[in-house]
């Protein structure tokens, strides 16, 4: 381990990244799932699978590039349309992976959150997640959010609600509606998962959209589309994304 300002990047294998400049917020959206699973002639839920196996060693990636905030997008308003057995299925996957990997979550110093309405989902998928939000809620390192039922209209459209709520009952003018003040009522918002906008947000499958994710957050993040599908986004994918980013000239609408 060795310092890099205030990251400190552990020995990963790859050497492609500047130390200095790490993102602080990665965001995935995890495409491609189905395409893998259809190209091996088995069925979708095996693609899911593997994408668990995918992600679960991006979590770890992150933490050892020390990436402070990872967000992974994991079900959207829309999958709703999907097969109950492929619904059903993920949620399996999400109860699995709860119970197959919190020990190490705490272990590791992991805080997990959810964005999106997750009393939405099946019970016992509600139940393991309320458990693992219990049980890494003092954690200091890497967080991870899992965007569950999450649409990025449905979150503004939330926001909408409550700063309406607020302006209803006289403790809000509409003149003293900020950025700030909406922001802080989003699923990233200070009120619910504190996390700052991401600065790169990954899309893999060679798919160019956002989907209805982080549509707010997203205003000035690098875009990056690596031409995998997810069940094959390694480590070394995630760091060439990375550098990819880094090698960005942000400019923020200045010159
Ligand atoms: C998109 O691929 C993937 C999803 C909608 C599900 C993501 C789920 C996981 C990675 C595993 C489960 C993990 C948790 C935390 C629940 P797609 O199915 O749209 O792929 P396609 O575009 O090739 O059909």
């Amino acid at each position: 381990m060795w310092p890099c300002g205030h990251i400190y990047l552990r020995d990963t294998g790859f050497d492609m990244l500047d130390k200095e400049r790490m993102p602080v917020h990665v965001a995935i959206i995890m495409d491609g799932n189905g395409r893998w699973a259809k190209e091996r002639g088995l069925p979708r839920l095996a693609g899911h699978n593997a994408g668990m196996k995918a992600m679960k060693k991006i979590v770890d990636h992150s933490d050892k590039l020390g990436i402070k905030y990872l967000t992974v997008y994991a079900f959207s308003t829309e999958n709703w349309k999907r097969s109950i057995a492929e619904v059903s299925g993920i949620f399996k996957l999400l109860v699995t992976y709860v119970n197959s990997d919190l020990k190490e979550l705490v272990e590791n110093n992991v805080r997990v959150r959810v964005l999106g309405d997750y009393s939405a989902l099946p019970k016992d998928a509600v139940k393991s997640l309320e458990r693992t939000l219990r049980d890494t809620h003092d954690n200091t390192g890497l967080q991870f959010n899992i965007a569950l039922n999450y649409g990025g209209r449905d979150e503004i459209r939330r926001a909408v609600v409550a700063i309406g709520e607020r302006i209803a009952e006289g403790t809000l003018s509409p003149e003293d509606i900020t950025d700030e003040v909406i922001a802080r009522e989003l699923y990233t918002g200070s009120l619910h998962a504190d996390v700052p906008d991401p600065e790169l947000i990954i899309r893999t499958s060679g798919e160019l959209r956002l989907s209805n994710f982080l549509l707010w957050q997203s205003a000035y993040s690098e875009l990056v589309f690596p031409d995998v599908l997810w069940p094959d986004f390694t480590p070394e994918e995630y760091e060439k994304a990375i550098a990819d980013y880094q090698s960005r000239d942000r400019r923020f609408g200045g010159r």
